[in-house]
């Protein structure tokens, strides 16, 4: 029952932290991209407010992934036994991909986010922003790659 509870949190976040990423950057925003330009202040834009939300929510997720990964293998552990030659190799990888995917979203969150957070605080960032949303778009898609690569690798360790 624990482990239905622990691999159900594990695919929800997965599913959630691809899911915003591929609705967002794939679907939402080059749609939006379409409509006529408007005169107002960089910080009150559809990307911009976009971006604002899908940072945080996707590190969380991937925090989400971490801690019920990790969890998971803490209550498994007597389990790991008699595994098909080749599990932990197929473990390292997911792993190398994980922590890659960390590293983005870390740097996505807290150096391009933070950048140009809080503009009626720091006004001088206000030229930053065009650049920036630039660099958050294509870090976001890089986010994604790497998620969907550890995604199928998770699946895959799970039938191995
Ligand atoms: C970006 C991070 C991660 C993603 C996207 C991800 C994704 C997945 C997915 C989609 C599955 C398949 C579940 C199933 O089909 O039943 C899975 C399984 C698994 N994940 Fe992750 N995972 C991530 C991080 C981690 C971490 C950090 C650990 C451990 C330290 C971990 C440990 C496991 C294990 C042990 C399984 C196999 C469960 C089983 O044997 O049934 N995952 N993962």
């Amino acid at each position: 029952m624990e482990n239905n509870v622990l691999i159900f949190i594990h695919l929800m976040a997965a599913a959630v932290a691809v899911g915003s990423l591929a609705y967002c950057l794939l679907f939402f925003l080059p749609v939006m991209e379409k409509l006529p330009e408007q005169k107002i202040p960089e910080e009150h834009s559809v990307a911009y407010k976009a971006l604002e939300v899908l940072a945080p929510s996707v590190l969380g997720a991937v925090l989400m992934l971490i801690g019920t990964g990790i969890y998971y293998l803490l209550t498994n552990y007597t389990r790991q036994v008699d595994l098909a030659p080749g599990y932990y190799n197929l473990f390292g990888v997911k792993m190398v991909f994980v922590i890659i995917t960390l590293f983005l979203s870390v740097y996505h969150t807290f150096t391009l986010r933070a950048r140009i957070a809080d503009l009626d605080l720091s006004p001088e960032n206000r030229k930053l922003v065009p650049a920036t949303l630039k660099k958050m778009k294509s870090l976001g898609q890089m986010i994604l790659a790497t998620l969907t690569l550890t995604s199928f690798l998770g699946i895959w360790l799970a039938r191995f």
